[in-house]
């Protein structure tokens, strides 16, 4: 039987397991790439495990979430992180240079390798064939350490691309359609590989639109094959050097298969709270529109701008209307400049804007209270945009161009017709240039060790686990607490992420203010909860600082995947509890595993029995791979990844 292109890229990164979908396997990484709002932590965890030098293909820092800097805490941040590069070996992108997944694509990204990064929109460059998937900061540590990363093996279901897009509709719809059919869960364990005739009428960056946004669909990661197109743009960007024709086999075997005939497709938006509420542009015509922005890592490149600056050449924005711009890189924005297209989209009343993340978490921008947002960016959830109740609609630049002339949500095809528009179309530019001296390569950053800012501390390290482990239930929570609700993203809060004692006090803070006082004075103890518990952002500080605070384990009727993964990186024993056991504790009282914890973790045991207040006993269950169990029993990923470095494994 033939393979698929993401086998056949995992094949030849395998270094542990087989590619058995829900096994473990193990896999080699090339390239890692972190940003500035997880980096900090990447690279104080890669200091803990005494690491001296990147050890993978290419390591890429970037500074991209919060560029402003309109705190000392945040330049301090990028500070460190440019010494950090400079120490370790590390590309550095300045703040203001562009948002990774934009950087990396034009600078980095290789067809065939494989690449981890400290964000969730790093399956990014599979549009040009890179197998790119997002973890937490230690995951993303470890593998620049050399060591494997560790996944289930995901499912692989091919999406057939037939036909060509009509006029007007773009690859914002591809990936909209599908999010429309498959929703925000339907990609969960799964990586989405495009086949089929259509996937030639697409250039590389409408490609990297749809697999940026797989994201939204919940995949692993989306991956196209390459072809001249591919090699085209590596031409483009001046490193067609880089170039593989990569493909499945013919006979490759999908677990799944969903077509999409791009020729049906028409403009859609996805209409508040959630990037999957889709529906065609026409239908909410009529909307008045008060901002409009083209920017984010979805829709932030120069061929992303150019249609929107054609439409707006002879059209002025409408005067109830503010459009804002940011380039997804300074390369984008330098290119615009140059060719007179950011003069023009200017005398249209367009504001410019620094290449940053910005206004796609809350930082700048934020809408007018109870007015529409259009944004090409890839997420709309509920406050996401910095107020409360917010109505963000996500579009193509064409409809969002085309609504800011209108003053009102309008499907460019009927505006075209109304005012006469020529169809932009999608070009790529002759070549691809500018920024240059904006990405630092490791040879030419200054290594003269780590500059560390009063708001920097060191990471926390935990003990071996306990034999013996007992403790109160320090605070009992409903179904599904977010990673939010454990730590918040403020930015009030959010800038002493390179700080975890100091971002320890703000722990589960909305749930129970005095809880980390008390969680520091009772010198270990358990969080208990119902279902679902830490789902949301894969963010790694909702499982550190519940650890620096002296938790021990969560006991809850379910844990969501990816903070599960995050307990064991960090020694907190997950067990799960039924719902009667979960009804009968309540918060204070006393909690004991009877077991000897540290042996029952390490010979594979998966009943645990719990007794509380010394009167009565319940079951909880470890769900663990070998693995796992490894880290549990040595105190987190951190000091087992530092025990297997000082034993010389
Ligand atoms: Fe940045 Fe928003 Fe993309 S935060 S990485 S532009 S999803």
């Amino acid at each position: 039987m033939g393979q698929t292109l993401t086998e056949k890229i995992l094949d030849d990164h395998l270094v542990d397991g087989e590619l058995n979908v829900g096994e473990e396997i193990g896999i080699e990484i090339d390239q890692v790439l972190t940003q500035d709002t997880t980096g900090t932590l990447v690279w104080l965890q890669f200091e803990a495990l005494d690491l001296d030098e990147v050890q993978t293909d290419l390591a890429a820092q970037y500074c991209d979430h919060q560029t402003y800097q309109f705190d000392f805490r945040n330049t301090d941040d990028h500070r460190f992180l440019r010494s950090a590069a400079g120490t370790f070996g590390a590309h550095f992108s300045r703040p203001g240079n562009g948002i990774c997944h934009n950087v990396h694509k034009e600078n980095f990204a290789r067809p065939g390798a494989t690449m981890l990064g400290s964000d969730s929109h790093t399956p990014t460059p599979g549009g040009l064939g890179e197998l790119a998937i997002g973890a937490g900061g230690l995951d993303v540590s470890v593998a620049m350490g050399g060591g494997a990363y560790y996944i289930e093996m995901p499912e692989i279901v091919e999406i057939r691309l037939e036909g060509e897009l009509p006029d007007w509709a773009t690859a914002k719809d591809v990936i909209l359609e599908l999010l429309r059919r498959e929703s925000v869960k339907g990609g969960v364990g799964k990586i989405f590989e495009y086949t089929g005739p259509g996937v030639e009428s697409l250039t590389v960056p409408e490609r990297t639109t749809i697999t940026n946004m797989g994201t939204e669909l919940g995949a692993t990661t989306s991956l196209f094959p390459t072809d001249e197109h591919t090699k085209d743009y590596l031409d483009r960007l001046g490193r067609v050097e880089d170039y593989e024709e990569l493909s499945a086999d013919p006979d490759a075997e999908y677990a799944d298969q969903i077509v999409v005939d791009l020729s049906e497709l028409e403009p859609l938006i996805a209409t508040p709270s959630m990037p999957d509420n889709v529906v065609p542009v026409r239908e909410v015509a009529g909307e008045d529109v008060e901002q409009v922005m083209i920017g984010s890592c979805t829709n932030g490149g120069f061929e992303d701008i150019l249609p929107a600056a054609k439409m707006l050449e002879d059209h002025d924005i409408d005067p109830t209307t503010e459009m804002i711009v940011a380039p997804g890189s300074k390369q984008a924005s330098e290119m615009l400049a140059r060719e007179g297209w950011a003069s023009e989209m200017m005398a249209a009343g367009v504001n410019f804007s620094e290449s940053t993340c910005g206004a796609c978490i809350g930082i700048g921008h934020v809408p007018a209270s109870d007015s529409v947002s259009l944004r090409t960016f890839n997420r709309n959830f509920e406050g996401r945009s910095g107020i409360e109740d917010d109505n963000v609609y996500l579009c193509s630049p064409e409809v969002a161009a085309a609504s800011a002339i209108a003053g009102e949500i309008v499907d460019p095809r009927d505006l075209a017709d109304d005012i006469g528009l020529d169809v932009p179309g999608f070009e790529l530019p002759e070549e691809y240039y500018g920024a240059d001296t904006d990405l630092i390569p490791p040879e030419e950053a200054p290594d003269d060790g780590l500059i560390k800012g009063p708001n920097i501390a060191d990471v926390p390290l935990k003990d071996p686990l306990d034999s013996h482990l007992e403790g109160p239930a320090l605070l009992k929570m409903d179904d599904n607490i977010t990673t939010d609700h454990i730590i918040p993203a403020t930015q009030d809060i959010l800038m002493y992420r390179s700080n975890i004692p100091k971002l320890s006090e703000f722990t589960l803070s909305r749930v129970d203010e005095d809880f980390a006082d008390r969680a520091l004075d009772s010198d270990g103890g358990f969080l208990v909860a119902g279902e679902n518990y830490g789902q949301g952002s894969s963010r790694e500080h909702a499982a550190l600082c519940p650890m620096y605070l002296g938790v021990e384990g969560v006991l809850a009727q379910s844990f969501a995947r990816i903070h599960k993964a995050n307990l064991f990186n960090f020694g907190l024993i997950p067990l799960e509890i039924d719902e009667e056991t979960y009804e009968q504790i309540d918060q204070g009282d006393d909690v004991e595993i009877v077991d000897d914890v540290r042996d029952a973790v390490e010979s594979g045991q998966e009943e645990f029995t719990i007794r509380v207040n010394g009167d009565w006993e319940a079951t909880g269950l470890l769900d663990a791979s070998e693995r796992e169990r490894d880290l549990l029993a040595a105190g987190g990923k951190l000091s087992y990844t530092k025990q297997q470095h000082e034993s010389g494994e």
